[in-house]
């Protein structure tokens, strides 16, 4: 095809989705209604890796607790670290954190506007970048996330075995509008998001699939092709929910290197028996009660985490630990927040039936 037709061929492509997406594209996302830059980053922040039915709701109670840059620049990355908890990758909170410091001193409290000063934030990559550019300033700039490469693999039929990002990068960039850029953004995530879905997708409903080469040539089932899946490690993790007088839970914080950086967990050690002997040494001998076993995801590992109930009356303490009153929130890492949430409603019981019996009812 010559340029002047690929051209005219891309034209094509941004003007269906812009005019797909003012009927059928999504407008009643919670960052969409009185939009400003500040909730198109924080929501950005939260839809990488992460879907938005589960983004919802911790979107809805951070713009509570920080309605604009003024109120986050003012927060303890303690206090943002507990709004997350449950979302995971908790990185993304601390360089919400850091972000926001560098807006105070450095922006006066203004998010930038420019593709140098917004990728200089922590946290935030090219496609970031490009999506907050796009559908916050009405710039052209292009994205490249999950959804937009399968639409962009899939509508020119590329077979990629490999990393091919840069390519994929110069066929972004090549399809953008002149304007509405910030139509046009949303209407490519949200194509890929309703439509030219990873599985089965609704070729019928797409408003480009006439110009798809994988359509056209019933590709459609095979690409984006099937990359090898990188086969995790497994680990084995032991935690022990040490409990005091039936209310504290004793938890300790990571350091800030590592898995679950800087967040609150229950006691870790290797095995069973190291806890034992780390009991001993302190003069304790408790029973230690097998309380549950979690299986656990990360990028790169697979975990196993057993985690053991103790029960103490007295417990040495240091700096290093901290006793969690059971309605005392803090942010735990995504595996213990359930595990403590049932701990919880079961200390409230037994608590609730001592209560009683004293009283002899
Ligand atoms: N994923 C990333 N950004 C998004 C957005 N603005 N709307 C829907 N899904 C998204």
């Amino acid at each position: 095809m010559s340029g002047k037709d690929q051209n005219k061929e891309n034209k094509k492509f941004s003007k269906n989705l812009i005019s797909w997406q003012k009927d059928f594209g999504r407008h009643n996302l919670p960052w969409q209604k009185q939009i400003n830059p500040y909730k198109v980053w924080i929501s950005e922040i939260m839809l990488q890796q992460t879907q938005v039915k589960t983004v919802l709701p911790f979107f809805e109670k951070f713009m509570q607790k920080y309605p604009d840059i003024k109120a986050l620049s003012k927060s303890r990355i303690e206090d943002i670290f507990e709004l997350w908890t449950g979302l995971g990758y908790y990185r993304r909170a601390e360089n919400i954190y850091k972000s926001s410091q560098i807006i105070k001193n450095k922006h006066n409290l203004i998010f930038p506007s420019t593709f140098e000063e917004i990728i200089d934030l922590p946290g935030i990559g090219r496609s970031t970048a490009g999506a907050i550019l796009s559908l916050a300033f009405n710039k052209r700039y292009a994205i490249l996330d999950g959804n937009v490469k399968r639409v962009l693999e899939r509508y020119f039929a590329i077979k990629a075995e490999k990393n091919i990002d840069k390519e994929l990068w110069k066929f972004s960039e090549n399809l953008l509008p002149k304007n509405k850029n910030d139509i046009y953004s949303q209407a490519i995530m949200d194509l890929g998001a309703i439509i030219c879905k990873k599985k089965s997708p609704l070729c019928e409903k797409c408003p480009v699939s006439l110009d798809c080469k994988s359509f056209k040539f019933d590709l459609t089932n095979v690409i984006p092709i099937k990359r090898k899946k990188i086969i995790k490690k497994e680990k084995d993790l032991n935690y022990f929910l040490v409990v005091k007088n039936k209310n504290l839970i004793l938890m300790q914080k990571n350091p800030n290197k590592g898995i679950w950086a800087n967040l609150w967990c229950p006691l870790n050690f290797k095995t069973k028996d190291d806890c034992k002997k780390y009991l001993k040494k302190i003069n304790l001998k408790p029973n230690i009660y097998h309380y549950a076993s979690i299986k656990h995801n990360l990028t790169h590992m697979k975990l196993n985490i057993n985690i053991y109930r103790i029960n103490v009356e007295n417990y040495p303490i240091s700096e290093e630990f901290y006793w969690k009153n059971i309605y005392d929130k803090i942010a735990t890492a995504k595996p213990f927040v359930e595990i403590i949430k049932k701990l919880t409603e079961e200390l409230e019981n037994e608590n609730s039936l001592l209560f009683k019996a004293k009283k002899g009812t």
